[in-house]
């Protein structure tokens, strides 16, 4: 039978809460389509790691991670012991980069079962996508500190916007909308404050939207694009956005449907040359961490993208099937960012629990 080899990595904090909730959904999901899973658990990217090792990552992470068929990541970052863009440049950016994982795709729907803090939004009113560009932008390693110490000190960081990396983000972005019902793009840009990089990613967004006559494309600031965000999200379809503007609004739009616990991630490698990675949009979250009542929804919601990503796509809609069973049932047994009591073991129990379920045809 057809099986796949996965990477888990728990990485920090609730990563090593929701990660397990994740596996258990993919267990599920295996047992009622029929296919193997070969999960390898990877105690690299982690606090625990650093303070070992003095680094993130082994020196063979590359090719030890290009053996697998996806990664399965919960959470990197853990400040109090090492400093953040120490971890995450140490471990998760060089797996975006090296791995080419240039499409971040992070869909943004308010759930049945869900309140948004918005009034009046039902579900049906937000459900768009949030596509960030994952390789370049605002996130370069290309910058310094000059004349450290003296009152001339001053520190500079590029941005870089390359044709190749604007043009196949867009690319992905517009394939996307085609796809869609309502078949909309907006992007997201800057360009009466920002003067060189974002009227560039304008200009190649118009030249690409001649090739999508099909596509209906607006532009906006991104500052009015937050605004219209809370007040019209139901204007948006997919939205495309460079690497920092994408990671601010994929926060924005999940807090809009409810919570940023159910929002998942797929960093994906379109040309399929190196493993794609699959992770919640959240990270270790400190604050709640080991009281185990983080919702594990996005990691879940996460695992369904990745089957869907390796070509189980039935499986991959029934685990979201489940995922919106449980949300439009028993509000106690959710976690409390939903207003529940439940905790994290338990909602993941439940979720798995109902794969079976869902994973039967519907009249
Ligand atoms: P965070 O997403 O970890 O937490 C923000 C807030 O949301 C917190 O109040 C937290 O309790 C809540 N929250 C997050 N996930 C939740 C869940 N599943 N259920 C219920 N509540 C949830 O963001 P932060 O506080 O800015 O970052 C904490 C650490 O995580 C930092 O080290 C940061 O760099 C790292 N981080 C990592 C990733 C990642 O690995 N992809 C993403 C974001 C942040
Ligand atoms: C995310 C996170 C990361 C990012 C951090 C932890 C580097 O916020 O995946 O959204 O900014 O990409
Ligand atoms: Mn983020």
């Amino acid at each position: 039978t057809r099986s796949y080899r996965i990477a888990v990595i728990p990485g920090d904090g609730i990563g090593k809460e929701v990660v397990p909730e994740g596996v258990r959904a993919l267990r599920a999901a295996a047992d009622a389509f029929g296919f193997g899973l070969d999960l390898v658990e990877y105690g690299f990217a982690s606090a625990e790691y650093w303070t070992e090792h003095g680094r993130m990552l082994p020196e063979d992470w590359f090719d030890e991670l290009s053996g697998h068929d996806a990664l399965f990541l919960g959470a990197v970052g853990w400040p109090e012991t090492v400093p953040d863009h120490v971890s995450l440049w140490g471990s998760l950016l060089q797996f975006r980069r090296r791995f080419d994982q240039y499409a971040n795709v992070r869909p943004v729907r308010l759930m049945p079962g869900v309140t948004s803090p918005l009034a009046g939004r039902g579900p049906g009113d937000i459900d768009f996508y949030v596509v960030r560009e994952n390789t370049e932008g605002e996130y370069s390693s290309i910058g310094g500190r000059i004349f450290e110490g003296t009152d001339r000190e001053a520190v500079v960081q590029e941005t870089v916007m390359t044709r190749t990396g604007v043009d196949r983000i867009l690319r992905y972005a517009f394939e996307l909308a085609r796809t869609r019902d309502r078949r909309r793009l907006t992007s997201a840009t800057k360009s009466n404050g920002i003067s060189q990089t974002m009227p560039y990613w304008d200009e190649r967004v118009a030249r690409m939207a001649a090739e999508y006559p099909d596509v209906a494309v607006d532009q906006y600031h991104i500052d009015i694009l937050t605004a219209h965000f809370v007040l019209n999200p139901d204007r948006f379809d997919v939205v495309v956005a460079s690497n920092l503007f994408g990671d601010i609004l994929s926060d924005l739009g999940p807090a809009c449907a409810g919570t940023i616990g159910i929002a998942p991630s797929a960093n994906i490698n379109p040309e399929r040359r190196h493993p794609s990675l699959f992770e919640p949009v959240h990270g270790s979250a400190p604050d709640i961490a080991g009281r185990g009542i983080a919702n594990p929804i996005g990691q879940i919601w996460s695992a369904s993208m990745m089957l869907d990503h390796l070509g189980e796509r039935e499986a991959a809609a029934a685990v979201l099937r489940a995922i919106e069973d449980v949300l439009a049932g028993e509000r106690a047994e959710l976690t409390p960012d939903l207003g529940g009591k439940g905790g994290t073991a338990s909602l993941g129990r439940t979720i798995a629990e109902a794969i079976p379920a869902a994973a039967r045809p519907r009249p």
